[in-house]
């Protein structure tokens, strides 16, 4: 099976990454850097090319201060990306 991970740069991430190797399948962790989430073009070309059959999102908005100014982008990030990821696997 292979499955992406999201947050890959986090501490969540990080964690999915120093396990990868205990998986026989395939497993691609990515940064940010790699694939904006929030870019929906980016994760149509990212998808496209790794074909994941399953997709941990560990990729979050975790600037719990800054979501109460940041109301927009944390929405998205928290909210309408799930939903995004989730339709375009
Ligand atoms: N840490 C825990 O113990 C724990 C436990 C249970 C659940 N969780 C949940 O796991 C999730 C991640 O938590 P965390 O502690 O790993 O947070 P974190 O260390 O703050 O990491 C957040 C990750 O999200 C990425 N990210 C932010 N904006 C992005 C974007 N637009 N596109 C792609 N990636 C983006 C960051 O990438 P950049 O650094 O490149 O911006 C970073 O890799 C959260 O939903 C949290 O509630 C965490």
């Amino acid at each position: 099976m292979r499955i992406v991970v999201t947050g890959g740069t986090g501490q969540l991430g990080k964690a999915f990454a120093s396990l990868a190797h205990l998986y026989t399948g395939q497993m691609f962790i990515l940064g940010s850097r790699d694939m904006d989430v929030t870019i929906e073009r980016q994760v149509i070309d990212v998808f496209n090319q790794i074909l994941p059959d399953v997709v941990i999102h560990a990729g979050a908005y975790t600037a719990v201060d800054a979501a109460e100014t940041a109301q927009d982008e944390a929405f998205r990030l928290i909210c309408l990306v799930p939903v995004t990821l989730l339709l375009l696997v």
